[in-house]
């Protein structure tokens, strides 16, 4: 978690550092993107606070104007809007860093010393605010990195002590926001297995509204940290101000939004400081994860579309490269699988033209077989029953059949069942003298210990040396941390930090080894995503749940935060809907299937292989494309989306119908988003099922002006329940 400070920092302002106790000149500091300002100020006491976050102004020297310009009733601390809040001093407020000094004292101040930002590219740029206080020897240095055109920052900080013994951390939030508006909607999500990203959306009240995880590790099955919130009103997708955010943290995480007596409205978003009290030894940097937040004053859309440029530019692993379509046997064979039905499905993966065979969960231990899931977890060999001539072999079928090799793993979990958990009961986290308590029948590993991360990346590391054509790896996490105790760790309290900083370390040599084979970041469903591990994988399974019209809903939501290009989609024989919508459904994401391809009938299956083909063509324009959610399927019988690349020549439309009440269906037309007006459009429909002819004449064209302002209907309904059309521009 360690940043290195990049050096030959360009000073932007003339620096000041007046002896203690004297007054200071007033400091402006904003931080402008293409569209919108966050503006810190340190006062005339040193004291730095979020004066302004909102449109950017023409004229920088009025950002200092702003407060001025709101009669609220008084700030009794002069902190109110600190951009860092303390505890112990004049903040009433949740704070972000609340310490005891080594003398046993629990007050902090943080006053400005001073600023620098640099230009780091001709997108990015990195402020660093540096505070300390007047009494203790202890420093934090606030960070905000911001990318120009995508309107993106991510704000971190790292905090530092040479007090002589050791100072206790008890909350250390990455950074803070500060808004003012007449009233504030969270949009938040819930869920579980099977039913994640579920949103609900409020108006904020006084007073304090936590989103947080204390699961440890699979840390978003019942609460992601992702959340919008809009000022002054609910945003829609194109109208009014919403603040997307999400903390880069895969553990434990906290974000508090504090309606406060003046209206405001606090933020603070970190680690969550739940049963983790954090011992800073002197001179060693604790630096938090980073917090990301994009401001649309142009309602959800357009922070979305902003959102899903950074993420493929500036995170997600290989953002803006290609992906494998596949076929996963999960669902296929569960564990029921051996040798010969494996070249079988390699066949049949070939014959369904996708790119890759990924063999699931069921292939490895010996001792204790791994033939469902309370046991064998942990024993990486490979099954000698099911499999007497190793991977090796099936990678080798599989070279034959001209389609890759991807392979399921789980390695930071063990059942109690297995050679693992005999040989090294103190690589377990559990606590020695109380029962054990198991979620999916496993517990996890410790990774916080040195010995598990080299036993969890020799795994993988294994896997690929005597496997080197291994070609896609699918990472599994199913279980939460019960009995957070690590044998090996001498504070306790550092534990749930630690096990995320050991996952992180055991990522990034894995990624210095292997850069760039595709990885799925699974959780027994989308229990995990965040953006911190999207550095590592190059998509992510959104839920366990396939149903098709379930996932409609739950890729909606995931799309507010990320791009299709992240989000694996499988066509499996979840829900009722043929395969034509199930596959319609799984083509808005990264496409692959989890079915019995010999049970296809013929025209499915053929079905299916075209569908591919025309994936093959749409996929650019899938994936990198600009997305516009048009139609909600929470407030409409059909729900809509489209996707157009950046020329705005060509584009796809997804419509599902997601209502089977009497007649419904696409009554109105659809208003496309995003084209341009004058350029001239021919809509085809694409995925038509053999044997059926669509109705929609793709001989004709219609103005972008006439699509985005009548639109177009896709005439969806009963008995023609997906549709889906490929917009060209006529040259
Ligand atoms: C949970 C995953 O989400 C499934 O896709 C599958 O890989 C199982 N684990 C295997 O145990």
């Amino acid at each position: 978690m360690k940043r290195t400070r990049a050096t030959g920092w360009i000073f932007s302002t003339a620096l000041f550092f007046l002896a203690q106790g004297a007054r200071a000149q007033t400091v402006t500091i904003p931080v402008e993107t293409r569209n919108n300002a966050l503006v810190f100020q340190a006062d005339a006491n040193r004291n730095v606070g979020i004066v302004y976050m909102g449109a950017r102004l023409q004229d920088k020297n009025e950002y200092a104007l702003a407060t001025g310009m709101y009669k609220q009733t008084s700030d009794y601390s002069g902190v109110a809007n600190a951009a860092y809040a303390t505890s112990g001093t004049r903040n009433l407020f949740e704070p972000a860093l609340s310490v005891t000094h080594v003398d046993g004292n629990n007050s902090l101040d943080l006053q400005y010393v001073r600023h620098e930002s640099k230009q780091l590219d001709n997108n990015t740029s990195l402020l660093s605010i540096y505070l300390k206080d007047p009494v203790y020897n202890f420093e934090v240095t606030l960070f905000c990195k911001s990318w120009f055109n995508e309107d993106v920052t991510e704000q971190w900080s790292e905090i530092k002590h040479n007090e002589k013994g050791k100072v206790t951390l008890h909350k250390y939030a990455s950074a803070g926001l500060y808004l003012k508006a007449s009233s504030y909607w969270l949009r938040q999500y819930h869920g579980d297995w099977a039913r994640e990203m579920q949103p609900e959306e409020a108006k904020l009240t006084h007073g304090i509204k936590t989103v947080d995880s204390k699961l440890g590790t699979r840390a978003n099955l019942f609460q992601p940290s992702v959340f919008m919130v809009s000022l002054d009103k609910p945003a829609t997708e194109d109208e009014g101000t919403v603040l997307y955010g999400a903390l880069e943290w895969s553990g434990n995480f906290r974000v508090d939004l504090e309606l406060d007596n003046r209206d405001n409205l606090r933020i603070m978003a970190g680690i969550n400081n739940y049963a983790s009290p954090y011992t800073l030894q002197p001179g060693e940097v604790f630096t938090t994860p980073a917090f990301l937040s994009v401001l649309s004053t142009k309602g959800k859309g357009a922070a979305s579309r902003q959102l899903h440029n950074w993420a493929r530019n500036y995170k997600i692993l290989d953002g803006k490269g290609t992906r494998l379509t596949l076929l996963n046997n999960w669902e296929a064979t569960y564990f029921d699988f051996n040798e010969n039905k494996l070249k079988e499905l390699l066949k049949d993966t070939r014959k369904l033209g996708v790119d890759l065979f990924l063999l699931d969960d069921g292939w490895f231990a010996n001792k204790y077989p791994r033939n469902n899931d309370n046991a064998g977890l942990g024993d990486w060999g490979e099954n000698k029953k099911k499999l007497p001539n190793g991977i090796a072999t099936l990678v080798q079928e599989a070279q034959q059949n001209q389609v890759k090799f991807g392979i399921w793993v789980e390695p930071e979990m063990v059942n109690p069942k297995s050679e693992l958990y005999e040989q090294h009961p103190d690589w377990v986290v559990k606590q020695v003298s109380r029962p054990e308590h198991y979620f999916r029948n496993q517990l996890v590993l410790d990774l916080s210990n040195p010995a598990v991360q080299d036993f969890v990346f020799g795994v993988v590391d294994n896997l690929f040396t005597k496997n080197p054509a291994l070609a896609y790896i699918k990472w599994d996490c199913n279980a939460v941390i019960y009995n957070a105790h690590a044998a090996k760790l001498g504070n306790q309290s550092h534990f749930y930090v630690q096990y995320v900083q050991g996952l992180y370390n055991v990522l990034k040599r894995l990624r210095a080894k292997y850069p760039t084979v595709p990885m799925m970041l699974c959780s027994g469903g989308g229990g995990r995503v965040d953006y911190a591990a999207l550095q590592y994988f190059t998509e992510f399974w959104p839920s366990d749940n396939t149903d098709p019209l379930e996932r409609i809903f739950m890729q909606w939501e995931y799309s507010y935060f990320y791009p299709s290009v992240s989000m694996s989609a499988h066509v499996t024989d979840w829900g009722k809907q043929p395969i034509k919508f199930r596959t319609d459904v799984a083509m808005m994401g990264k496409l692959g299937f989890d079915i019995v391809v010999s049970h296809l009938k013929e025209k499915d299956l053929q079905f299916c292989q075209e569908a591919l083909k025309t994936y093959e063509s749409l996929k650019p324009v899938i994936w990198q494309g600009d997305q516009y959610r048009l139609q909600s399927p929470a407030d409409h019988d059909v729900a809509s989306l489209l996707y157009l690349n950046e020329a705005r020549s060509r584009g796809v439309v997804f419509n599902y119908l997601v209502n089977n009440r009497y007649e419904a269906g696409s009554v109105l037309p659809i208003r496309l988003k995003g084209l341009d007006a004058k350029k001239r459009y021919t809509l085809k429909e694409v995925n038509v099922f053999p044997g059926t002819s669509s109705g929609i004449d793709s001989s004709k064209s219609y103005s972008g002006e006439f699509l985005m302002t009548v639109g177009f209907n896709p005439d969806v309904k009963q008995g023609r329940n997906s549709v889906v059309i490929e917009i060209k521009a006529v040259d």
